[in-house]
This record gives structure tokens, sequence and C-alpha cells, in this order.
């Protein structure tokens, strides 16, 4: 089961996962793409059932949670992954635009732990569970607090999960996707948003932002790659899935001013990576 299965990475995830000749569940809130996916995964011979699913509502991932079992009989591999991205300076993004993006970032994640993991649990297999966090869950970035905030959430609720399945000796593992800035439709996030939901006009730092982050997407990796390391991942039992090096010494910069108790600096890998 992949949420966000209709574009970008978990479009990626769904059709390798069928192509080693799994049966895949199709999550997401955007109803055409959605159904071109699954149409798309079906020629290709692939055994897929879309769900359409909010996944920032707790009552529509409990009916995908449903609908799998309904489709399946029994789920072995749970990607969490469908995001949105808002931005701006920390003390002036709109509220509706925090709760916009934890509600799918954060309380996507929340919701598919809750409604799944029993159902993971339920068949004493081993199984996988996948949340897709960011390099922005490992580093922070000026103007995009939301997302910063969401991913860094993300990686943390990942991390208890691994210390709890582990110490529970579970069969089921975990890992957390932290891509760098990958070609999707991310900088169109937008497009998910209620439409008739007015907007204050976009602020000086939205636009760096939303500029920054698509360009850097532009240019980005293809969202296959992405796959291609969640299935190593999955099969490894590893629990970071990570970026290149120059991220990652990013990342450890962070934790080095941590232990030293240095002021935050900030040497930007991009926003959205
Ligand atoms: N593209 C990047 O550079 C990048 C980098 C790091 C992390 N990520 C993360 O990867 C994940 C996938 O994003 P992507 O880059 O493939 O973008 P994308 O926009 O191509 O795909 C995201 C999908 O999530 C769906 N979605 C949005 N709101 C939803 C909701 N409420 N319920 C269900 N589905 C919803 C969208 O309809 C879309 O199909 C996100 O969590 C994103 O934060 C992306």
């Amino acid at each position: 089961m992949v949420t966000g299965a209709a574009s970008g990475i978990g479009l990626a995830l769904a059709r390798r996962f069928g192509a080693e000749g799994m049966r895949v569940v199709l999550a997401d809130v955007e109803a055409e793409p959605l159904r071109a996916a699954e149409a798309a995964l079906r020629d290709a011979g692939v055994d897929a059932c879309a769900v359409r699913t909010d996944v920032a509502r707790a009552e529509s991932v409990e009916a995908l949670a449903r609908r799998t079992l309904e489709a399946f009989g029994s789920v072995h591999v749970v990607c969490n992954n469908a995001g949105v991205f808002a931005g701006g300076l920390s003390w002036e993004v709109p509220l509706a635009d925090w709760e916009w993006v934890l509600g799918v970032n954060l309380w996507g994640v929340i919701h598919g732990m809750r409604s799944f993991l029993p159902l993971l649990h339920a068949h004493g297999e081993e199984a996988h569970v996948v949340n897709t966090a960011s390099m922005a869950g490992l580093v922070t970035n000026p103007f995009a607090a939301p997302y910063t905030v969401s991913k860094h959430a993300v990686v943390a609720l990942s991390e208890t999960l691994y210390h709890e399945l582990t110490l529970r000796r579970s069969p089921v593992g975990v890992s957390v996707l932290c891509p760098e800035a990958v070609a999707t439709r991310i900088g169109a996030s937008e497009r998910n948003r209620d439409a008739g939901a007015a907007r204050a006009p976009e602020t000086a730092e939205q636009a760096f932002v939303r500029e920054a982050l698509t360009r850097s997407v532009a240019g980005g990796v293809a969202p296959e790659a992405m796959a291609e390391r969640v299935v190593a991942a999955i099969r490894d039992r590893r629990f970071y899935v990570l970026a290149e090096d120059d991220w990652r010494r990013a990342a450890a910069l962070r934790c080095e001013d941590v232990r030293l108790g240095r002021n935050p600096r900030f040497e930007p890998p991009r926003p959205g990576g």
C-alpha cells in the first residue's frame, strides 16, 4: 500500500512493487491521476487497486485499511509517502498552511501507522513500513518551517517506531526515506488544496522558496531512483534511506553543532530536498 501513489515518488514505488510481482493498493487524494495510475499498472499486468484517500483524515485512512484487506486479504508493505510543501517566514505562515502541511505530512503518517501497524502484525509474517521524510528532516532551512517541522517530526516518529519494534522483537521493519531533490510535482502541491479557499498574496519569502524548490526539483533525480533505494532498504532491513554524500555532510554538520553546543549554521542543501 502506497500513499501519494498517483504521482512522483509514490507512483515510482507502486510501479516498482508491481514489477516485483506484488499486488498494489494505490492511495491518493487526486482522483484523475489516481485512476490513470491504476489503469497504467493494470495494463502492465499488475494486480492494482486504487482507493481515493485523504491521508490528513483519520477516517479516510481507516477506510483505506479496510479496503486494502477487502481487496487483497492482508498487507505486508506500507509506504506513508503522500506529502505537500508550503513555505514563508515562520511567524508569518498562515495557520491554514501550517494545518495543511502538518495535516498531510505528519498526521498522514500518524494515521497510516495507527491504521496499518495492527494489520502488519496480524499475520505474524515479515512486513515493512516506509515513511517518506526528506533530507529536510535532518537539516534546517529558512523560509520552509511547516515542511521542515513536518519532516523532522516524521524522522523522529520513525526512529521511535524503530526502537519500539526492536524492543518488541517484531517481524515488522521500518525505514525512513530521506530524498534529496527529486523530479516530481511537489512544486505544484497547491493543486491538492481546497479549490475554494481564499489565499493571501504570496510574500517575498514564499516566492523565493517556491522558486528555489521549483529549480531544485526540475534538476532533481528520477523518482525511480528512490524506488530502487527503498526496495534495497526493505530487503536489507535498513532504517535510513538517505541522499548522497553532500546532504549527509550537511546533516553531520548539524549534529556536530549540537554536540559542541555551537549556533546553527545555514549551509544549504536546498529546501524541498
Ligand atoms: N520531490 C522532492 O524533491 C522530495 C524531496 C524530499 C522528500 N519528498 C517527499 O516525497 C513525498 C512524495 O512527494 P513527491 O515529490 O513525489 O510529490 P508529488 O506532488 O509528485 O506527489 C505527491 C502525491 O501526494 C498526493 N497527496 C497530496 N495530498 C494528499 C492527501 N491529503 N492525501 C493523499 N494524497 C495526497 C498528491 O496528490 C500527489 O499525488 C512527499 O512526502 C515529499 O515531501 C520529495
